[in-house]
């Protein structure tokens, strides 16, 4: 089980470029406020989508749940315990590739299942989702061998196969050609379906968050904050021409974020 809490969550980060050089004084008010005291809550189970301008620390903030960074205040608790380290129970896919080079895909998937001593069924494991993901001939491939829809969608096997309490997953689709964002998009609305485990997703499309999500989160640029909560009580799957509230809700939040007419 996963239950996030942010309390009072702030960070913030040295602005390198006006810290006086040669000088003991330092100037005042040099911090670049990325997050300014944000206050959330992910329940067990749930699959909450992250949306914002570029820049406004939606990174930033999946690092310190994820443990890799600590906040400059306030902080992140799971099941009521304070994150100050990376967990084994949370995945990560990030943002850009976090394959190792020096391994093939096969090896990659293989490291979140490494612990299990039925080598039969962490085979199965490792194969099921690589065919998932449609690498199926491409298990010996190193990722600089692969385009970057593949490195993609490499990673998401990676994470899916170990199957973590929490899955955190910074825009997971970048970079993939239109048909395989839909795929994907599907397998994993299909796996939290299944699976019930809490997922965490930042995302630029506003359409994947409206289709995924049980609950949709809007920050503001920086020093940012959140502008926007709604929990999305819509059935699965969701398709948007069919509900009037969730074509509003589109509306609503690309006016939010500065463009003033849906498209
Ligand atoms: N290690 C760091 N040192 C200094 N500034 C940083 C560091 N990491 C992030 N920042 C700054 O924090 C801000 C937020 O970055 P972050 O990567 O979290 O944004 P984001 O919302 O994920 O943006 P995008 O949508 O473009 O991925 C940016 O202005 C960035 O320059
Ligand atoms: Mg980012």
């Amino acid at each position: 089980m996963s239950h996030i809490q942010i309390k009072n969550l702030k960070k913030s980060y040295i602005d390198q470029r006006r810290i006086a050089r040669g000088e003991e004084k330092s100037f005042k008010n040099q911090d670049i406020v990325v997050l300014n005291d944000i206050n959330l809550e992910f329940q067990d189970g749930e699959m909450v989508c992250i949306l914002g301008p570029s820049g406004c620390g939606k990174s930033t903030m999946l690092r310190m749940i994820a443990g890799f960074e600590k906040p400059t205040s306030g902080h992140v608790l799971i099941n009521g315990e304070v994150v100050s380290q990376p967990r084994a129970d949370s995945i990560f896919v990030f943002q850009h590739s976090g394959l190792l080079p020096w391994m093939t895909v096969w090896e990659n998937v293989e490291l979140g299942v490494r612990h299990l001593e039925d080598t039969e069924k962490k085979h199965k494991i490792i194969q099921d989702y690589i065919n998932m993901v449609e690498l199926g001939n491409f298990e010996n491939h190193y990722p600089h061998q692969l385009s970057g829809g593949m490195l993609r969608r490499a990673e998401l096997a990676r994470a899916l196969a170990v199957n973590p309490d929490t899955l955190i997953m910074d825009e997971p689709f970048s970079g993939l050609d239109f048909l395989t964002h839909m795929k994907m998009r599907e397998e994993v609305v299909n796996m939290h379906e299944f699976i019930k485990k809490t997922t965490l997703v930042v995302t630029h499309d506003i359409d994947d968050a409206l289709i995924m999500g049980d609950r949709v989160i809007v920050m503001s640029g920086r020093p940012s904050q959140v502008k926007l909560e709604r929990k999305l009580s819509f059935g699965r799957p969701r398709d948007l021409g069919s509900h009037p509230e969730l074509r509003e809700l589109r509306d609503e939040i690309f006016f939010m974020l500065g463009v003033s007419y849906a498209v």
